[in-house]
């Protein structure tokens, strides 16, 4: 599969909550090659920010030939793209990264568990996933997002720190809560949540795939700067790290140390 790295056109922007921007890119190469939890780079057209930002594909429009990114302002460089309007040109350069494994789930029970910006990534899986779908979505407040559109691909279960909307606490109290059972769990999002995860997976006997967003430079297997430690020997490296751009950003949980 190739990448590309191009100068695409903003296809439309809009403010999802405070700080959450959705960003459609028409990219018709990208979108007819990506799956999901692909990711891209977008470059920054500010000189003095030479390295991409990895964000990950939320929604892929193979039809339309168009790409959505949903990402949190974290600095100079996120906060240059929510001002993009479509019209505007970016560089982007994708597919990136490995992206979930969907074979053989026909007739299983999924959990796609989000926990804040790790939300976007889960919603083209639960478009595209072919097994019952149980999105758990993890939220700081009532300030949700995405969730309506996570509704028209399986069940919707919330969890809220602040107990503002659905269950008060983390993904794993609503899970508890709503009694939900499931075959494999796919998951992005903070570590501690990750970690939590991949201790009720292995107690629960049920695989999990976890999509790791550490901090990127080249975003193409070539600097090192992504890696996690790993139980096995890299074939790259050849020592106890996987370069999360290349070797993922998704992992069997078991195949890294949180
Ligand atoms: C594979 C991958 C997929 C990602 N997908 C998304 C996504 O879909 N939506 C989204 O909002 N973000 C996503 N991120 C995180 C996103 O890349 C960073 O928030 C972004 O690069 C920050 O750039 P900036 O110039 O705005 O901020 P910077 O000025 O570079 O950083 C601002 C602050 O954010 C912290 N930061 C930067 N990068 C990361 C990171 N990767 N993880 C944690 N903290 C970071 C910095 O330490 C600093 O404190 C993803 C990251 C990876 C590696
Ligand atoms: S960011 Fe350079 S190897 Fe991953």
């Amino acid at each position: 599969m190739a990448q590309v790295k191009v100068t695409a056109a903003v296809a439309g922007q809009e403010r999802l909550a405070e700080g959450i921007y959705s960003m459609w890119i028409k990219e018709e190469t990208i979108a007819s090659q990506a799956r999901p939890g692909q990711f891209v780079s977008l470059y920054s057209k500010d000189g003095a920010r030479l390295l991409p930002r990895p964000i990950s594909l939320c929604e892929i429009d193979r039809e339309q030939g168009k790409i959505r990114l949903v990402y949190r302002i974290a600095g100079a460089g996120t906060e240059e793209f929510s001002h993009c309007q479509a019209g505007d040109s970016i560089e982007v350069m994708g597919p990136l990264g490995n992206g979930f494994p969907m074979d053989g789930l026909e007739g299983k029970r999924a959990f796609l568990v989000g926990g804040g910006i790790g939300i976007p990534p889960m919603l083209e899986l639960a478009k595209e996933l072919p097994c019952e779908v149980q999105a758990v979505l993890g939220y700081r407040d009532g300030t949700l997002f995405l969730e309506k559109e996570f509704q028209a691909a399986g069940s919707v279960y919330i969890a809220t720190e602040d107990g503002s909307a659905g269950t008060k606490g983390n993904v794993l109290d609503a899970i508890r809560e709503n009694g939900l059972k499931a075959d494999i769990i796919f998951a992005c999002g903070p570590t501690p949540m990750l970690k939590a995860l991949k201790a009720y997976a292995l107690e629960a006997g049920i695989p999990c795939y976890i999509s790791l967003e550490e901090r990127m430079a080249c975003g193409i297997g070539a600097c090192l700067a992504c890696v996690c430690q790993s139980k096995e020997t890299d074939s790259h490296s050849h020592v106890h790290n996987k370069r999360v751009c290349k070797d993922g950003p998704v992992f069997a949980a078991e195949e890294v140390e949180l």
